[in-house]
């Protein structure tokens, strides 16, 4: 099993990553490919980089590029693959897929890799702007719902619904990785964290095969899981640090105070209210605000608890570093009777996996 490594220098930045047991073919590729784009060559058996290529050239035989497709997830991820085949083709499937015998001459080869790194970039930029515009379109409806609630206004159904839209759009296209990147260049932190749990449940429902009405339910009761806190002092919300037990119970009051506010509107479906109601309970019967336990937690609930611990132990805090994924699921797993230990076992490679190439 190949290992990936971690983020090196190419982390930031576009890169084509060519992996050749051919090792003088493999130096004049990247010599070549070095003078348009970053070129990161390495023989079959070396590690991995963890950041997303722009290009992936594969130089191996089938069986071979067929396990580092797979580690590198790339055509899930929509990497775009130039393979040079030897004998047969390359068993791979997925789009943005060229396959050229290993016997072609380099200038056809390199004029191929030109194409699909101009191609890649064409595309990135597209995917990039569009992702901007779904970022600042959903932080806008989350900030809407949060200011109507504050004020006592009418919550829209239609604009939750757009947000979950706006959301699981943008999680399938790129990856929890980006959209959590770009979620947070927003300094709003109710609205981030809202969304990034948000992106979470997208990402964990699909995962686990939600159909799609229970996955767009999931992710608008993530949209409304905490619009209780529009109802919660500023200076509590934001205070850089611990709470004092008064502020405590203030905010431990904000999954009723939401519920409340939902159901006096009427067009909220019970089980989002549910989930509004119910996300600070625990398995063992030591959440709140009810006390619940065990089955009486819906699994609706028990996700978004899920996603809501492991979104705020990673979020950047100004009075704390953020939990690193490994980390924060290893806080999830020790804090025995809180999360449901089942789903919590399921969510653990989703969260683990969905940084490598999601960048
Ligand atoms: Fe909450
Ligand atoms: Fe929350």
């Amino acid at each position: 099993m190949l290992a990936l490594g971690s983020a090196s220098r190419y982390a930031n930045q576009p890169y084509v990553l060519l992996v050749s047991d051919r090792p003088s073919e493999r130096a004049a590729l990247e010599r070549a490919i070095a003078l348009v784009m970053d070129c990161r060559a390495l023989a079959p058996e070396a590690a991995l980089p963890a950041a997303r290529p722009h290009l992936i050239i594969l130089d191996v035989p089938p069986h071979r590029a067929l396990a580092l497709d797979q580690t590198l997830g790339a055509s899930k991820s929509a990497v775009p693959r130039l393979v040079l085949a030897r004998g047969e083709p390359a068993p791979l499937t997925g789009a943005h897929l060229r396959q050229l015998p290993a016997t072609t001459p380099r200038q056809i080869v390199l004029a191929n890799a030109f194409a699909m790194i101009e191609e890649a970039t064409r595309s990135a930029e597209t995917r990039k702007r569009r992702l901007g515009e779904q970022v600042t379109g959903a932080t806008a409806i989350v900030s809407d719902l949060f200011d109507s609630a504050a004020l006592g206004a009418g919550l829209q159904p239609a604009d939750v619904d757009r947000g979950t839209e706006m959301v699981l759009d943008a999680v399938s296209e790129v990856g929890i990785g980006a959209w959590l990147e770009a979620v947070w260049r927003y300094d709003i932190g109710v609205y981030q964290h809202t969304l990034g749990v948000a992106g979470h449940a997208a990402t964990f429902g699909s995962q686990i095969g939600l159909g799609r009405s229970d996955l767009n339910r999931l992710v608008r009761a993530a949209l409304l899981h905490d619009i209780g806190k529009s109802r919660i002092p500023v200076e509590i919300l934001n205070k850089p640090g611990p709470l004092n037990p008064e502020e405590f119970r203030l905010m431990q009051r904000h999954p009723e105070i939401g519920a409340v506010l939902l159901e006096a509107q009427g067009d909220f479906e019970p089980v989002v209210i549910d989930v509004v109601r119910h996300h600070h309970e625990r398995i063992d019967g030591k959440g709140y605000p009810d006390r619940l336990a065990g089955t009486a937690i819906s699994d609706l609930v028990r996700i978004i608890s899920i996603c809501d611990v492991f979104s705020a132990l990673t979020e950047r805090r100004t009075y704390r570093q953020p939990a690193s994924g490994p980390e924060a699921l290893a806080i999830m797993v020790e804090a025995q009777g809180h999360l449901d230990p089942d789903l919590l076992r399921a969510f653990a490679p989703v969260m683990l996996g969905s940084n490598a190439l999601a960048a």
